[in-house]
């Protein structure tokens, strides 16, 4: 099914779909990394478990006529997605605050954003992900102004669907974060993954951390928490 190795990121591979134009395996890693990849561990089992997840999620979008990169999955830990050029913005959407906002600005802990905050970060590691600002994103990437007001209202619309369909298992969907990536046509459409290590999802009823946090914070068994957000899913698709 793969061809040859085209990029190896923190947490998955990037190979050429083999005898399938413009389409790629995106495999999974078990790697976890915090910091910037400062704190790194393995956790056999962890590739499966965002790539189930993650599959789950794009495919309940795709039902919702959110189109992204995501064609299936293929097996345990690879899925076939389309071929896009990522454009390197993170753009991450918080309905609460906490994480690097609340350092960075000062918010209180669990301050609710409504309607919700949107953030931009220019995908650089040498740089360690700083945050830009809408002239920034145009001159770092090429899209248009037009463009970057679609990704952002398209990532607020995808909040709004993600948070319904983690509030009918129980979980808050607290931030997250997206990337979006260019098709050989022009159009842009969300890529990447959606997992427990790109959200910050809490227990409704505890506000137990159930996400990357876990693994950021040493506060819990990283596999534990993604297999209970599959087992929530599962239970509902
Ligand atoms: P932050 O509070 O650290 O800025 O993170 C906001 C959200 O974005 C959180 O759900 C985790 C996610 N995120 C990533 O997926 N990748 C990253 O590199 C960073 C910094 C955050």
């Amino acid at each position: 099914m793969k061809a040859e190795l085209l990029y190896e990121g923190k947490a998955k591979k990037v190979y050429r779909a083999a005898d399938e134009e413009g389409k790629l395996v995106l495999s999974y890693k078990n790697d976890a990394t915090a910091l910037n990849g400062k704190k790194k561990e393995s956790f056999t089992g962890k590739g499966r478990l965002n790539n189930e997840i993650s599959s789950l999620v794009f495919s309940y979008l795709k039902k919702k006529g959110i189109a992204s990169h995501f064609i299936k999955k293929l097996n345990d830990k690879e899925q076939l997605v389309y071929e896009t050029n990522i454009i390197p913005l993170e753009v991450v959407v918080r309905n609460m605050a906490t994480g690097s906002i609340t350092k960075r600005l000062g918010f209180t802990e669990k301050t609710p954003f409504q309607p919700p905050l949107v953030e931009l970060f220019y995908k650089n590691d040498e740089l360690d992900d700083p945050l830009i600002n809408d002239d920034h994103a145009l001159r770092l990437s090429d899209i248009s102004q037009d463009e970057l007001q679609v990704i952002k209202k398209d990532a607020l619309m995808i909040n709004t669907v993600l948070q319904e369909m983690f509030q009918t298992i129980n979980l808050i969907l607290v931030d997250f974060k997206l990337e979006f990536g260019r098709l050989p046509d022009g159009t842009i459409v969300l890529s990447d993954e959606i997992s427990p290590d790109t959200c910050r999802l809490w227990d409704r009823h505890t506000q137990v951390k159930m996400d990357k946090d876990v693994f950021r914070q040493g506060i819990g068994d990283l596999l534990d928490v993604y297999e209970e957000i599959l087992n929530r899913l599962e239970a509902t698709s």
